[in-house]
């Protein structure tokens, strides 16, 4: 039994408290269902979650009893509340917006207290309360004072819409906290490193890769940003900047066109995935971050593993739509 709000609910598998709960009238945020975007956040107020709707989690929620609806199948009753209070979040204010191409925009926050994180990470944006969505982060904050997350246009959609047409500079928004596994450690530097990302996938790799030149990565890295046409790719000339500055880094573009345009920017023909194929001969000493198309996400990782990497050795981030 699952107690919520002085309610009682059965809660019997195969179904998580998120599918009984939901099944059973009651309004609980969620969007992956995967246990990934930490959306169905709730608080376990007597009894203990199992350790599997918690994994992912900071030490300091898991203290508190926080756990995954969405991964939580109980085995004894629990009195649970709705996890993602104002407590969880914080203001940061609009500093500035930036068209990168036709559907993507560059949305600068600067927190109004210090914002912990790691490039590659993500936070939630926060339009009303119930309605927010994940967004990664593409700054680095050893080198930029602001958080830059890169949204893309999704038609009709209810956050990414409100982002591109209503949320001005001067505006005060709620993020949550930063959160995911996608980013750089430094260990194994001399290794290689792959980046797969298409569309808004970019933001966070570009957060990544930023982050472990600068950390001293000697080993190569490969960065394979993908999108149908040409004016799909953004920051490219940052990253051919970057490509120069650093000779163990490797910027490949990759677009369904052929042209003069695509051939000016060396871009390739066909996917990311592709690409990466015939790059590399095997991934064994690879470590591969995947990011945006859920697809994508799911074959690259089949292939790379397949391909000798080890499966914790790829950081995966499908930017997965929201159940809510
Ligand atoms: C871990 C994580 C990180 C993410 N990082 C980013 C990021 O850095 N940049 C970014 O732009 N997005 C990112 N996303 C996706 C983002 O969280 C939202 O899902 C996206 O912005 C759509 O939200 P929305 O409210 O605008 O659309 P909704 O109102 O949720 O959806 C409107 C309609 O569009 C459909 N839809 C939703 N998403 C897509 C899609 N991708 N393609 C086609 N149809 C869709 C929905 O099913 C619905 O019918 C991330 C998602 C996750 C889980
Ligand atoms: S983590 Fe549960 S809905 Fe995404």
């Amino acid at each position: 039994m699952i107690e919520l709000g002085g309610k009682v609910y059965e809660c019997a598998p195969p179904h998580s408290v998120l599918e009984a709960l939901t099944a059973q009238g009651e309004a609980i945020p969620s969007g992956c269902r995967a246990g990934v975007c930490q959306s169905c956040l709730m608080r376990c107020l007597k009894g203990t979650p199992p350790a599997k709707s918690q994994e992912g989690l900071k030490t300091s929620l898991v203290q508190q009893g926080y756990f995954l609806a969405c991964r939580c199948y109980p085995e004894s009753d629990l009195t649970v509340a709705l996890g993602d209070g104002p407590g969880l979040r914080q203001s940061a204010i609009v500093v500035r917006r930036e068209m990168l191409n036709r559907d993507i925009l560059a949305l600068y926050l600067r927190p109004e207290a210090p914002f912990a994180y790691r490039p590659g990470q993500f936070l939630r944006l926060h339009k009303e309360a119930n309605l927010s969505r994940c967004y990664s982060l593409a700054s680095v904050p050893e080198f930029e004072d602001t958080l830059e997350l890169h949204v893309r246009r999704i038609p009709d959609g209810r956050v990414s819409g409100w982002v591109h047409d209503t949320l001005a500079v001067g505006e005060t928004v709620e993020i949550g906290d930063s959160t995911g596994h996608c980013f750089y450690v430094p260990e194994r530097q001399d290794h290689p490193v792959l980046l797969l990302g298409t569309g808004s996938g970019l933001a966070p790799l570009y957060g990544i890769v930023r982050d472990a030149l600068a950390q001293g990565h000697h080993g190569p890295v490969w960065l394979y940003h993908g999108s149908y046409a040409l004016e799909g790719l953004y920051r490219q000339a940052a990253l051919q900047e970057l490509a120069r500055r650093y000779p163990n880094f490797h910027y490949v573009p990759c677009v369904d066109q052929t042209g003069a345009a695509a051939e000016a920017l060396g871009a390739r023909t066909g996917t990311v995935l592709g690409a990466l194929v015939a790059d590399h001969g095997g991934f064994s000493k690879a470590r591969v971050f995947l990011c945006g198309n859920p697809d994508m996400v799911k074959d690259a990782r089949l292939k790379i593993f397949l391909g000798g990497a080890s499966m914790a050795d790829i950081f995966a981030d499908p930017f997965l739509p929201s159940g809510s």
